[in-house]
Order: structure tokens, then sequence, then C-alpha cells
């Protein structure tokens, strides 16, 4: 996970190069026309990370609570949004040099999604591997009925050693 990490940084070096190569050389009348010129007034052409909306780039960006399945339930869903980012300015965009990187990170988001969704599923079947049980629960199904078929689920309080009868196991 740590590699998407670092990969992700990489995306943020490839869009402030697109940034930085559209902005270079505007002249005044064009960073009007374009809308640019609030960005300009306060930022001239240099990169500063905000969305497309003008929120400014912050620590709220990063989520983490400290639940792996939380987290990582949250990485899957921001792999998403970016994927409907680079979506959206695909529909916008026509420039063949801008869509063409664009198209490259939309198919790394698709490809960190499915990384999350890996790891969310080996920590979902590993959740509780290290939980000490008082029993084997594999052990506790109504095999000393001898000469019953075994219980096919488990049933610990139903064990016939421990003279409880078993409400719903079929081999009763
Ligand atoms: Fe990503």
């Amino acid at each position: 996970m740590a590699s998407v990490g670092t990969e992700e940084l990489a995306h943020l070096e490839i869009i402030g190069a697109i940034i930085y190569q559209l902005t270079k050389n505007l002249s005044m009348e064009e960073i009007e026309a374009s809308g640019f010129d609030k960005y300009y007034v306060d930022h001239t052409l240099g990169l500063w990370p905000q969305a497309a909306g003008g929120i400014p780039f912050n620590a709220c960006e990063f989520q983490v609570k400290g639940d792996a399945i939380t987290d990582l339930t949250e990485d899957m869903a921001a792999e998403q949004k970016a994927r409907s980012t680079y979506d959206n300015i695909l529909r916008l965009v026509k420039d063949p040099d801008v869509c063409a990187p664009i198209r490259f990170l939309r198919k790394r988001e698709i490809v960190h999604f499915q990384r999350f969704g890996e790891g969310l599923r080996i920590a979902q079947d590993h959740l509780d591997a290290k939980n000490f049980y008082a029993f084997n629960p594999g052990f506790d199904r109504c095999m000393d009925c001898s000469d019953k078929p075994a219980c096919p689920k488990p049933c610990p309080d139903a064990c016939p050693c421990q003279g409880v009868t078993p409400k719903d196991c079929p081999a009763e």
C-alpha cells in the first residue's frame, strides 16, 4: 500500500507539470478571458494546490480512522472519486496533450481501487486470526453423537457431552 501513496505523489507532480505547461507565457488578455484572473491575483502563475472549485488543499484531504476496514473503504472511495474527476476532465478537455496523461492517471486509480479492494479482503479474511479461543470451534460440533450425523454448523452449547439438548441441531 505504501507504493500507492508514493505513486499518488507522482500524480501530483504530473498534474503540476500539466498546469505549469498550460499557464506559462499566458498574456494578461488570455488570463482574463480564461477566468484565470482571480487565481493570478492570488498566486501569479505559481502552483498552489486547490480543488477545481477553488477550495484550498489542506490536511482534510487525508482521512484516517485507525480502523483497517474503515480506512480501506475510505481509500477505495477516494480512488473512485479520483477516477470520476478524471472522467469529468476528459469530458471537458479536448487537448490531446492533456487527455493522454489524464487517461494514464485514470487507469492508475482503477488499479489502486483494485489493490485497496484486495487489501480490504485480506483484512476481513484475517480479522480474528489472532483471537484466543476457549475452544476450537471446529471441534464443537455435535460430533460426539457417534450414532448420528455430525451437525453441519457450530453449536458449542449443544454438545451432547455437556448434557445440553440442541434446539436446532439436525442430528437430534
Ligand atoms: Fe490513486
